[in-house]
């Protein structure tokens, strides 16, 4: 059995003014009928899963709670995290949590954010990596690149590829977090690297002797922020104290970068992070001219244009454009250039620093 546990802790800046700090990405319908957070708990769902783990923030508690209702999945645990500390801390509470009610159990950690339309072809995946995670491997998921992208890790095989890209686990070399646009050209260039897909698979036990390795500060004070946790509704609460106290820092720098077990299976199915505009745009079936739109909007002698209108109230039209991303909120409005999509978190950080 293999027990998800579902980060949904993160801002989604980047596809501001749809997904506000009250109100991220992963809990809007941005390509379908149902949210990123609820397709990505329903993949995950049914023979051979156990109820998922859920981390997030307090805000978030009750959204977590009516959108897995919706879709007829009850959590197995809710962890309340005092204050985001980045996906380290929250994916070690995670297997801490689960080590306490089902000793040495597979944990499948996944981001709540992701696009994988075969839910069935990622499950089989998933079940090819699982002998590598009994056996003691952090097992990885590795997606062919198709760009020489620096917001994603990426992946030294030990062995390339078949050219089925077949789901079969073997032991990756390195594991680089972010490299910068050089060293991205060289990995796409070098064809034995892949990207990670920000997805793994483990025995909580593994996870944990890599903290006792590579960060045991970090592992002490999760121990005690799961130590003095409170119950409340259903909820887990962390306890503040120790949680403020904990390093923000990403899993794939605390652990993944040093570790020596580490695995991968390559994923050949599409996958997609949704990490702004453009892959909204990409993600959403652009017709022959290029063109998405949603529901209230018009789009005459467009070309490569996402126009949307984000509330039933509005309607928004575009007539001879090409290469514009249009987003209409009730309050706020968004027109960009589709390749300048990426620098829409550095407008809100501007905004926030203007109040
Ligand atoms: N609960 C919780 N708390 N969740 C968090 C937190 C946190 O503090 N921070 C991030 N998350 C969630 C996000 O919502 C997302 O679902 C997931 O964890 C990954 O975090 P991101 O912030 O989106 O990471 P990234 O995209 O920069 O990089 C990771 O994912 C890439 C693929 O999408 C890395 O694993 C990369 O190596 C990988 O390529
Ligand atoms: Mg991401």
């Amino acid at each position: 059995t293999i027990h998800p546990l579902i980060l949904c802790g993160g801002s989604g800046t980047r596809l501001w003014p749809l997904s506000r700090k009250s109100y991220p990405k992963q809990f809007t319908k941005l390509t379908g009928e149902e949210s990123l957070f609820q397709a990505s708990a329903r993949r995950l769902a049914g023979d051979g899963y156990a109820a998922p783990t859920v981390i997030t923030g307090s805000d978030f508690r009750f959204i977590v709670t009516e959108q897995l209702a919706a879709v007829e999945i009850a959590a197995a645990a809710t962890l309340i995290e005092p204050e985001a500390r980045n996906t380290a801390p929250a994916i070690l509470a995670g297997a801490l949590a689960l080590e306490a009610r089902s000793p040495g159990a597979l944990m499948l950690v996944a981001a709540s954010d992701h696009v994988i339309p075969d839910a069935a072809g990622f499950r089989a995946a998933v079940q090819a990596a699982a002998p590598a995670a009994e056996a003691g491997q952090l097992v990885t998921f590795g997606i062919a690149p198709q760009r020489a992208e620096t917001g994603y890790g990426w992946l030294e095989l030990s062995q390339a590829p078949g050219a089925d890209f077949a789901p079969v686990p073997q032991p990756l070399k390195s594991f680089v977090e972010k490299p910068d646009a050089a060293k991205a050209e060289k990995l796409l260039a070098d064809g034995m690297h892949l990207w990670n897909a920000g997805i793994f698979l483990f025995a909580t036990t593994t996870l944990i002797e890599a903290f006792e390795r590579h960060d045991p500060e970090m592992l002490a004070g999760v121990r005690a922020a799961l130590a003095d946790a409170e119950a409340d509704l259903g909820f887990t609460r962390l306890a503040p104290e120790p949680w403020s106290k904990l390093a923000a820092i990403s899993i794939d720098y605390a652990v993944m970068e040093k570790a020596q077990n580490l695995s991968v299976v390559p994923y050949g199915g599409a996958w997609s992070d949704l990490g702004g505009w453009d892959a909204v745009w990409r993600e959403s079936g652009p017709d022959e001219n290029g063109v998405v739109t949603s529901q209230g909007a018009t789009a005459l002698d467009c070309h490569n244009t996402l126009l949307r209108a984000e509330d039933e109230s509005q309607q928004i039209v575009g007539i001879g454009l090409t290469d514009v991303i249009a987003i209409a909120m009730p309050d706020a409005v968004l027109v960009a250039h589709k390749d300048r999509a990426q620098e829409v978190k550095q407008a809100v950080a501007a905004l926030k620093a203007s109040g």
